[in-house]
C-alpha cells in the first residue's frame, strides 16, 4: 500500500472487489506491472468510499460469480466501474483492463509486442495588449516576459527603417543589448534558406536555450522567426510582436509557422505554440493601403463564417478604416479588430493542432495558395483570400447554398476595402481545379470548402465541378466589371499625421 500511496497520479490505481474469493483487495497497477495488493477487511460502503479517497484510487475492478448480482448492484452505487468474470483472476483482469485504458501519461504495456508512451503537453499562451508602444522604454510587457533569459530579434526590413532605432534602443535598455538579423518580408524569400540564415546568427549571437527569439512584422517575418524558434535547440521561446493587420488578428492568434517551398505555399512548417504575442496596433499607423486591405480580407472571412453584425460594422465603415490604417473611428476599428481576434482564438482553441481538418477558418484558404504561387506572388496573401471567398460563395450560389445576395454584398465591401475583385493573375479553371486534389491531400482526403450560407454561419461542400467553378469565375468576373463602374468616393480623415 505504501507503494500505491507513492504511484504517480497518472498511474491507474485499481480498488478491486472480488466476489468470488477474498472479498475486497486494494491494488495499484503500471501497465502490466502489479505494484501493491493487500486486502482489506472492512467492506462497508463508507469505508470504501474512504479507502478509495485515500489511495487516489481512480479504478474499480470487480470480480463477480454467478450469483453476485444484488451485491454487484451494491457496490456499483459506489463505484460503477469495469466487471472481470469469474474465470479471471483479479490481478490478470486489472492487467488486461489497464491495458485499454491508457488515459494517463506514462508508459503502458499494451500487449506482449506493443509498449506505449503517452505524455500530454499542456498548452497556454497570451495575446497581450501592451498600454503603451511595444517598444515604449515605459512599456514593460517584452522585458518582462524576456526577464534575463536572453532574446534575439528578428525584424521585418520595413519596419526595421520605420522603427529600427526605437527598437534599438529599447534592446539594449530593457533587453539586454540582444542580437538581432533583419529579413526581407517577401514571399520569395519566405525560405528554408532564409530560415537557416535565422538560425546561424542566432547561434552566433549566443542565444540560450531558455532565450527567445522574438519576430517583429508581418506575417512573413513571423512565419519564419517562428519556425525558426521551433528549430533552435529543438524549440526556444518565441515572441511575436506582429506590425500588419494579418498579423495582429491572425497570425498572432495561432501556432501555426511555415515557409514556402516546392512551388507550394506553407508547405515546410510547424505547429509551435509561442510564448505571448504583444499586440501593439500603433504599427499600423505606418502600413500601406493594399497591406491593410489584405488583413481586412481576413476580418471579413471571420464576420462570415461567425459573425454577421460585425460584417454590417465593417460595411458602414470601410474606408475610413483604410484611410486611418485602422486607427479611426477609434472605437469601431479597436471593437473590429479585437472582436476579430477573439474568434479566431476561439475557432482555433478546440482544435489548435488542426486534428480535425474541416475548419470554417479555412473559408477563403481553398483556392488562394494557388492563386498566390501561380501569380508569382503578384497576388498577395489578402488578395487571395478576397478572390477565394467570392469564388466560393458564387459556387455556393450555383449549389443553392449560398443567399445570392450575399455574393454582391461581400464584393462591394471587399471592393471599399479597396481589394481587387478579379486579376489578371487568375489561373483558368482547369488550374484551379485540379489544385484542389493537394487540397484534398492537406485536408486528410476531404475537400471541406468552406460555403457561407448567409453572413455569419456556414456549410462544408466536398466537391466542385468543372461548370460550377467556370459558372463562380464568370460570375465573380462580372462583379469585378460592374465594381470599375463604381464611382471612386473620396473620404476625408483627420489623419494628417500618417499621411493619407
Ligand atoms: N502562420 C499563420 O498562422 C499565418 C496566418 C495568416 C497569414 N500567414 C502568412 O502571412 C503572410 C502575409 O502576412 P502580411 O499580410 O502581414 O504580409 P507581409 O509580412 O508581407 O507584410 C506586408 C508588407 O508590409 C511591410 N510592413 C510590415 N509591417 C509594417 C509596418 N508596421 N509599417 C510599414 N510596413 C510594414 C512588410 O515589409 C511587407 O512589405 C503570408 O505569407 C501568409 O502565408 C501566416
Amino acid at each position: 500500500l505504501a507503494l500505491a500511496y507513492s504511484a504517480p497520479e497518472s498511474w491507474i490505481r485499481f480498488l478491486a472487489i472480488d466476489l468470488v474469493q477474498v472479498p475486497l483487495t486494494a491494488l495499484a497497477i503500471r501497465g502490466r506491472d502489479l505494484l501493491a495488493e493487500q486486502r482489506i477487511d472492512d467492506q462497508s460502503p463508507g469505508k470504501l468510499a474512504e479507502l478509495a479517497r485515500m489511495l487516489k484510487i481512480n479504478h474499480v475492478l470487480m470480480r463477480v460469480g454467478h450469483s453476485a448480482g444484488e451485491l454487484v448492484a451494491r457496490y456499483r452505487e459506489t463505484f460503477p466501474e469495469a466487471v472481470v468474470s469469474g474465470r479471471e483472476s483479479i490481478a490478470n483482469g486489472a492487467r488486461r483492463y489497464a491495458g485499454t485504458l491508457i488515459k494517463g501519461d506514462g508508459v503502458w504495456h499494451q500487449t506482449g509486442e506493443i509498449t506505449k508512451i503517452r505524455s500530454t503537453r499542456h498548452v497556454s499562451y497570451d495575446i497581450r495588449h501592451p498600454r503603451h508602444a511595444a517598444f515604449d522604454l515605459n512599456e514593460d510587457t517584452l522585458a518582462t516576459v524576456i526577464g534575463n533569459h536572453g532574446s534575439f530579434l528578428v525584424i521585418d526590413e520595413e519596419v526595421n527603417v520605420l522603427y529600427g532605432q526605437q527598437i534599438r534602443v529599447y534592446a539594449n535598455e530593457r533587453l539586454g543589448a540582444p542580437g538581432q538579423i533583419v529579413v526581407k518580408a517577401t514571399e520569395r524569400a519566405k525560405t528554408l534558406r532564409h530560415v537557416n540564415r535565422i538560425c546561424r546568427a542566432a547561434v552566433q549571437s549566443g542565444l540560450a536555450r531558455r532565450g527567445y527569439v522574438v519576430g517583429v512584422g508581418g506575417g512573413i517575418t513571423l512565419d519564419m522567426a517562428g519556425l525558426s524558434a521551433s528549430l533552435l535547440r529543438r524549440g526556444v521561446g518565441y515572441i511575436r510582436v506582429p506590425t500588419t493587420l494579418v498579423g495582429l488578428v491572425d497570425v498572432s492568434v495561432g501556432i501555426k509557422h511555415g515557409v514556402n517551398a516546392f512551388n507550394s505555399k506553407n508547405i515546410i512548417g510547424s505547429f509551435y505554440p509561442p510564448t505571448c504575442s504583444v499586440n501593439d496596433y500603433s504599427f499600423l499607423r505606418t502600413v500601406s493601403a493594399r497591406t491593410i486591405a489584405s488583413g481586412a480580407a481576413e476580418i471579413v472571412k471571420m464576420a462570415l463564417v461567425r459573425d454577421g453584425r460585425m460584417l454590417q460594422d465593417m460595411e458602414r465603415h470601410a474606408a475610413e478604416l483604410v484611410c486611418s490604417r485602422w486607427q479611426a473611428p477609434t472605437d469601431v476599428a479597436a471593437r473590429i479588430a479585437l472582436r476579430a481576434e477573439l474568434l479566431m482564438m476561439e475557432e482555433l482553441a478546440p482544435n489548435l493542432f488542426e486534428e480535425d481538418l474541416a475548419r470554417v477558418v479555412d473559408f477563403g484558404h481553398t483556392f488562394s495558395s494557388t492563386l498566390e504561387t501561380f501569380s508569382c506572388y503578384q497576388i498577395s496573401h489578402g488578395e487571395a483570400v478576397a478572390l477565394d471567398m467570392l469564388l466560393s460563395i458564387a459556387i455556393g450560389v450555383y449549389k443553392q447554398i449560398s443567399d445570392p445576395l450575399l455574393l454582391d454584398r461581400v464584393a462591394r465591401l471587399l471592393d471599399a476595402f479597396g481589394l481587387p475583385l478579379w486579376s489578371k493573375y487568375v489561373p483558368p479553371p482547369q488550374v484551379l481545379l485540379a489544385s484542389l486534389n493537394g487540397i484534398i491531400r492537406q485536408r486528410g482526403g476531404s475537400l471541406n470548402l468552406v460555403i457561407p450560407t448567409v453572413a455569419g454561419s456556414t456549410a462544408y461542400s466536398q466537391e466542385v465541378s468543372l461548370k460550377e467553378l467556370e459558372f463562380g469565375m464568370r460570375a465573380v468576373q462580372q462583379l469585378a466589371a460592374k465594381a470599375v463602374e463604381r464611382p471612386i468616393v473620396v473620404i476625408r480623415t483627420s489623419h494628417e499625421s500618417i499621411g493619407v
